[in-house]
């Protein structure tokens, strides 16, 4: 599928929207046997999806609900037609479409740039061509078939990579238990992009360039033939 038009919509009947590769789905992920469902990007070249975005971990919706792209936003609806999430694009939408990368985008006038993309709200994992920006946060989920908001945390506010145990359910969050200390008062010297790399390296890169290498996530022998992402437990 190359581009997602106006108007269209996806229910949770099982139809995607594919990207040109076929490798990487958008639609609804059903949660186990359960009658509820995620709106999710997914790769989907193997029978055991594996779930790489979601819109509403926390509240997952059951079957009939559904998600439209509108000229101002691409919307997900509860079968009552209930709002559950949007993208809030700030400028009109034209068209949207699943990249091979496994970035869901949507497009505006200037088809240059994205006016929204998956890869710059991330929820669950880092993966090829995907960069964490200064104020990005990953979250664990719950359990393996619950995708709310579980006891761990990536946090890239400072600089640093800080992983944080949260608690549950009150959401308190401790200190870290691993940082990767590069955060630094002077700002050219300080972390400011978290970068996972298409040879299945993780790296911060600092403003002056630099790249801070953690120890041994550069030793994945990449052959090219897979997609290596990094997530965190639950
Ligand atoms: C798209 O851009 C053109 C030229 O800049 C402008 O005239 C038009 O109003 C824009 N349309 C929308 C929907 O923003
Ligand atoms: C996930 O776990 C929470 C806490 O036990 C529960 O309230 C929620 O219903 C679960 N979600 C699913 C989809 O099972
Ligand atoms: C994330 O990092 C920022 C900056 O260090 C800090 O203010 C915030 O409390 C952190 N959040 C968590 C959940 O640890
Ligand atoms: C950022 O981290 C450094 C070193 O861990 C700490 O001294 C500083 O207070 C932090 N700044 C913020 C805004 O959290
Ligand atoms: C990823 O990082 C590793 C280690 O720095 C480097 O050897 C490799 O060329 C990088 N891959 C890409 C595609 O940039
Ligand atoms: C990668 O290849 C090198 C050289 O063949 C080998 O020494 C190393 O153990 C391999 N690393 C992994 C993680 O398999």
């Amino acid at each position: 599928m190359a581009s997602v038009t106006l108007s269209s919509s996806l229910t949770t009947n099982g139809n995607t929207w594919l990207s040109p590769s076929r490798d990487f789905a958008f639609g609804f992920h059903q949660l186990g046997n359960s009658n509820l469902f995620l709106l999710a990007i997914w790769f989907d070249r193997i029978p055991a999806r594996t779930v790489v975005w979601h819109a509403n971990g926390n509240n997952p919706l059951p079957r009939g609900s559904k998600v439209e792209l509108t000229s101002s936003n691409l919307v997900l609806m509860d079968p009552e037609g209930l709002i559950i999430w949007q993208a809030n694009p700030a400028t009109p939408v034209i068209s949207a479409a699943m990249l091979d990368t496994g970035n869901f985008v949507l497009k505006g006038n200037d088809s240059s740039t994205y006016i929204w993309e998956s890869f710059k709200n991330p929820t669950l994992s880092c993966q090829p061509k995907l960069i964490l920006d200064l104020g990005s946060k990953l979250f664990s989920r719950l359990a393996e078939t619950n995708y709310s908001k579980g006891r761990f945390e990536l946090n890239f506010s400072n600089g640093s990579l800080e992983l944080n145990p949260i608690a549950w359910p009150s959401e308190f969050q401790y200190d870290h238990y691993y940082s990767s200390y590069t955060y630094n008062a002077n700002p050219y010297e300080s972390g400011y992009q978290l970068v996972c790399n298409e040879s299945a390296n993780v790296y911060i890169v600092k403003l002056n360039g630099e790249n801070a290498q953690f120890p041994d996530w550069d030793r994945i022998n990449y052959t090219g033939d897979n997609y290596y992402r990094a997530t965190l437990g639950f």
